[in-house]
């Protein structure tokens, strides 16, 4: 789909939407308050051209780690024609907020675009992305720039179940790891100012 009108559904999707709100309250609800939930979202333009360089294809699987109220999954779904894009998040509240786009999503957005589109799965899951299987993930996104080291120690070992040929896209912090040859890194503007987006390839 065309940038200008997949940023025009995402931004009708999200109006009256705080993920900052949300994920304040949530913090307090949950006590989950260390910096590793410290929250921000990418924003359209800037994400799409990103994800461009991990050269998605038809009929991949796109997975989100930490996916917030869900912006980079709905992007991602909008604008590649990936078969299957799930978001993972630790703080309930954030999912719910996901799933409400996504309700709006199935059913004001989905009828209306190519049946390549309509087939697409979106799901949104609640939980810790250390724990989840990633195995099926071709191109993965993680906006980490508060992870602390500890869980980018856990989650660089956790990459390695991915396929041979899979692309992560690191965003905010860099992966040290050899079963991963380095692509490319671009500037990434994000609603909260500018993180570095490294793009990976499993060996
Ligand atoms: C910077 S936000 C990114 C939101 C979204 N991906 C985006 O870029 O618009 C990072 C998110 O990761 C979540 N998070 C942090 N650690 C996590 C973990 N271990 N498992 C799942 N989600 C986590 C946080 O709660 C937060 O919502």
């Amino acid at each position: 789909m065309e940038l200008a009108h997949a940023q025009e559904i995402f931004e009708q999707l999200y109006s009256g939407f705080s993920g900052y709100d949300i994920a304040r309250n949530e913090k307090e609800r949950t006590g989950l308050k260390d910096a590793g939930t410290t929250y921000g979202e990418v924003v359209p333009g800037a994400f799409i051209e990103v994800l461009r360089e991990a050269d998605p294809k038809p009929g991949e699987v796109f997975f989100d780690l930490g996916s917030g109220t869900g912006k980079a999954t709905i992007l991602a779904a909008l604008a590649y024609p990936f078969s299957r894009v799930v978001g993972i998040e630790l703080l309930p509240g954030l999912g719910d907020a996901a799933r409400q786009v996504l309700a709006r999503y199935d059913t004001e957005v989905r009828p209306r675009l190519t049946p390549e589109h309509q087939q697409q799965r979106i799901e949104f899951i609640d939980g810790n992305f250390l724990e989840q299987d990633l195995s099926s993930a071709d191109v993965l996104f993680a906006h980490g720039t508060c992870y602390g080291p500890e869980t980018m120690a856990q989650l660089t070992q956790k990459l390695t179940e991915m396929h041979p040929g899979s692309r992560v896209v690191m965003a905010g912090q860099t992966l040290q790891s050899t079963a991963f040859a380095f692509v490319k890194m671009k500037v990434m503007r994000t609603d909260w100012g500018t993180a570095l987006a490294a793009v990976y390839q499993r060996r």
